[in-house]
């Protein structure tokens, strides 16, 4: 998917990916001290908002226009814009301007092995020693009985893909495993497995 794409997606008052913070960003990160941090493909902003508001300064890198100007507008809502910014740019190729940053965050960057490989290199690369870089995906495993996210195995990630990407890295991998959760759908609440990566910066 092209950055057309994801702007016609975002074209609407709606916060398509909801103003609150994922429960797994939430949960992983939230007792971590304040700093800076990236958001890669961060679309929206739900995830950096919910940072910002917790002192930390933020930045939301994704190559849609459309998502980041919405970032930025509830950055300004809740009060948090002057630790808000914004950049554009594809995550395969991009230069942070709050790097080097204390975490690195990429949620649901659906898109393959390679391209994949590269944005979470690129992004360690902009992190301090002792950061803390965590990812979150739709699993590979969510095609069998799973539901919610992109159906193209080549952009659904695994613990054994994500755990050889991390392993070429300067990073301490700290878990890779699969989280159960459920997701509403029009038929009701269904199970959906999620990926979680989390590692510390050499
Ligand atoms: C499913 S949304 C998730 C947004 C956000 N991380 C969240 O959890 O709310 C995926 C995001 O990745 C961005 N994206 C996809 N491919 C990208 C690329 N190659 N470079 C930069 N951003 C990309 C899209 O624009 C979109 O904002």
């Amino acid at each position: 998917m092209d950055s057309a794409y994801w702007n016609e997606k975002y074209d609407t008052e709606e916060f398509i990916y909801t103003t609150t913070v994922n429960r797994f960003v939430k949960e992983y990160l939230e007792a971590l001290p304040t700093g800076k941090m990236i958001d890669l493909a961060g679309g929206e902003g739900r995830n950096a908002v919910w940072f910002a508001e917790r002192g930390w300064q933020v930045e939301v890198v994704d190559f849609a226009d459309k998502a980041l100007s919405k970032f930025l507008a509830l950055a300004a809502e809740r009060g948090v814009a002057d630790r808000a910014t914004a950049t554009i740019a594809d995550a395969t190729g991009f230069e942070a301007k709050l790097a080097p940053a204390d975490l690195g965050v990429i949620g649901y960057l659906q898109i393959a092995q390679e391209p994949l490989a590269t944005a979470i290199a690129g992004l360690v690369a902009q992190l301090k020693p002792g950061a803390t870089f965590f990812g979150v995906w739709h699993a590979l495993d969510n095609l069998e009985g799973g539901f919610g996210g992109p159906r193209d195995p080549a952009v659904l990630p695994s613990i054994a893909s994500l755990t050889d990407i991390l392993s070429g890295l300067p990073v301490v991998i700290e878990s890779v495993e699969i989280r159960d959760g459920q997701i509403q759908t029009k038929e009701g609440l269904k199970p959906s497995k999620t990926v979680i990566a989390k590692a510390l910066v050499n």
